[in-house]
């Protein structure tokens, strides 16, 4: 098992791809903190996790978005675990907009939880990884960092900032050897992402047909990629973002 007894803290890890990346986790042995601001959804989660992979699972209430909540969930999970080897920073809203309607906000509302949440984790938590040696940051990025799909300007903005977050952490946190690197997916079905589409299903079939494998991901699409970054065989990639997209980026 390749992340035998490390400890994880995935946020947003209730449901969607926060979700299929900690189970992917916790068959390669890892002991989970699921970090959400849907207490019970994490909870629920959390206890089928340990049941189906017999690891120890914790859920949290976190609402990433402010720095005290943040902080007290990273002490939560030291508490249990007594250190931290690797974060996900997946928790994230896709709130759709037309660049006129839009109020600041909505802006702000979407950089606190898409940008700042993962500055604040990544802080709690860097700190730490510095008393035990290192760890692994992966931040859930976007196709939106470097595309603009219609009606989703905050959400690009604060993709593209993460993207930018990734390196430069990479950078400044490479000599405390943690590795900070991306996954970018595309389209993704999880229940944001449905939400979206059955609503607007030509705007699904205009999505698909770009991309060239011609099917949506899912979830635990995401899980190997996260695993790999997570383990020591990414032990010297650092300040990289991993398409996880079908090609959808190559096109
Ligand atoms: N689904 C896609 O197609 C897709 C594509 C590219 C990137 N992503 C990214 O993947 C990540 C997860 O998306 P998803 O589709 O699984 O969404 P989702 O809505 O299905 O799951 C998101 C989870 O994050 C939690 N969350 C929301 N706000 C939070 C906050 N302030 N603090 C803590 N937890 C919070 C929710 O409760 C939920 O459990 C996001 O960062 C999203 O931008 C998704």
């Amino acid at each position: 098992m390749r992340l035998e007894g490390k400890v994880a803290i995935v946020t947003g890890g209730a449901r969607g791809n926060g979700r299929g990346i900690a189970e992917g986790f916790a068959r390669e042995g890892a002991l989970l903190a699921l970090a959400d601001v849907n207490a019970q959804g994490a909870e629920e989660t959390a206890r089928e996790i340990a049941q189906r992979c017999g690891v120890d699972a914790l859920a949290v209430q976190c609402d990433v978005a402010q720095s005290e909540s943040v902080d007290r969930m990273v002490a939560a999970v030291l508490k249990r675990f007594g250190r931290v080897d690797i974060l996900v920073n997946n928790a994230g809203i896709l709130p759709q907009a037309p660049f006129l309607e839009m109020t600041p906000g909505f802006w702000t509302t979407v950089m606190r939880v898409n940008l700042d949440g993962a500055f604040f984790c990544s802080l709690a938590v860097a700190a730490e990884m510095v008393k035990t040696g290192g760890g692994s940051i992966i931040n859930v990025e976007s196709m939106a960092a470097t595309q603009a799909p219609p009606n989703s300007v905050a959400y690009c903005v604060s993709k593209g900032g993460l993207h930018m977050l990734t390196r430069s952490m990479a950078v400044d946190l490479a000599p405390h050897n943690i590795r900070v690197n991306g996954i970018a997916p595309a389209i993704i079905l999880t229940d944001q992402t449905r939400h979206i589409f059955e609503n607007d299903p030509a705007g699904l079939e205009r999505n698909l047909n770009r991309v060239p494998m011609g099917r949506v991901g899912h979830p635990e699409d995401l899980a190997g990629a996260a695993i790999f970054l997570a383990s020591d065989e990414a032990a010297y990639i650092t300040g990289a973002s991993l398409p996880v997209d079908g090609g959808y980026l190559a096109r």
